[in-house]
């Protein structure tokens, strides 16, 4: 028997291939293997969570609105067929723990989490990511057992980065780029903030939880003060407004696809021309905080395992691991 969130994919895939055109319920009934009273069932259900159904005299339905809010049932529909699964909360504390949940429990995975409020949404070193609900932003979390040799991690990162980069690129028509070794900005606004958690030994990762905070179309009056300076969105860039399920089903296709291939074969070549056309720091005077300890130079790109080079006035090449980079005005 076909799982309800299923039939509610076809269904709603049907009406998305015929765009302004009728959908009659003879087919919709054939395509889900339902009576006709059933799929009505199904549609009755959609049109509570904003989707609208015109009928059309003898001919069926058109579909004529759908809902502006994160819908887990519009998102599923717009991914291609065959995607992993995806998971929709209307809360949580943090979509990160929530997909380490899901893989300690033994979920197969692939599998993506989405929540429409996080709770305790979290950025690095610990510190909160502002996650409230209906605010236009993207909270995701992708699970993975890849059994990856720990110090590939850091470059899966930057790899998925390098991906979302070049997706957003052509959504906005502007230039994204990627503030190693996390941040997905728009020249000194930050858009998105990645989040890789890994469990395993030394030798190997068996479990990767990829998180992604993504703002598509925050109001600007929903920031709060300390972010509104240094944040913006998708929608902002693009000049134009955004639909948010659209721009949802496009990433986490985009993540799913990308971390296929980097699990399937080392993309090295890929890394170094996506480094090139996107590495924000490029050429820049930066500090790089690691711990106590602050290193100052020229960013020099990124070495093969996705450290950072950062070239000091003393001439030495430092390959740095981790830390946080600040832009230094001179
Ligand atoms: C950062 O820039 O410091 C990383 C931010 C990562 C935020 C995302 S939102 C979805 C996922 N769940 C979390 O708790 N964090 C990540």
């Amino acid at each position: 028997m076909t799982h309800p969130a299923e039939t509610e994919t076809l269904l709603l895939r049907e009406f998305l291939a015929a765009g302004d055109g009728c959908v009659s319920g003879a087919h919709l009934a054939k395509v889900v293997g339902l009576s006709r009273v059933a799929v009505w069932g199904h549609l009755h259900r959609f049109e509570v969570e904003g989707f609208a159904f015109e009928p059309v005299h003898s001919r069926g339905y058109r579909l004529t609105a759908r809902p502006s809010g994160l819908n887990a049932a519009l998102i599923r529909a717009l991914l291609p067929a065959g995607a992993p699964p995806l998971f929709f909360l209307d809360s949580v504390d943090s979509t990160n723990e929530e997909a380490g949940r899901q893989l300690a429990a033994d979920r197969a995975a692939p599998f993506a989490f989405v929540a429409a409020e996080q709770t305790r949404g979290r950025g690095r070193f610990g510190r909160t990511w502002f996650s409230p609900s209906e605010s236009g932003n993207l909270y995701s979390s992708f699970a993975f057992r890849p059994s990856l040799p720990p110090e590939r991690v850091p470059l899966f990162t930057l790899w998925i980065g390098l991906n979302l980069c070049e997706l957003l690129a052509a959504e906005t028509g502007a230039a994204p780029q990627l503030k190693w070794p996390n941040d997905l900005h728009f020249g000194p606004r930050k858009v998105a903030g990645m989040l890789t958690e890994t469990r395993g030994d030394a030798d190997q990762t068996r479990e990767l939880v990829f998180g992604l905070g993504l703002n598509v179309a925050t109001p600007d009056s929903a920031w709060p003060r300390e972010l509104a300076a240094h944040a913006t969105t998708l929608a902002r860039e693009a000049g134009r407004t955004l639909d948010l399920n659209t721009v949802a089903a496009k990433v986490i296709a985009c993540v799913f696809a990308a971390a296929e291939r980097f699990f399937a074969r080392h993309p090295a070549d890929e890394i170094a021309e996506l480094w090139r056309r996107h590495d924000l720091l490029a050429g820049k005077t930066i500090s790089v905080r690691q711990g106590s300890e602050t290193h100052t130079g020229t960013a020099r790109g990124i070495d093969a395992d996705g450290a950072l080079l950062l070239r000091t006035s003393a001439g030495r090449t430092l390959h740095l691991r981790a830390g946080e980079v600040t832009l230094r005005t001179r």
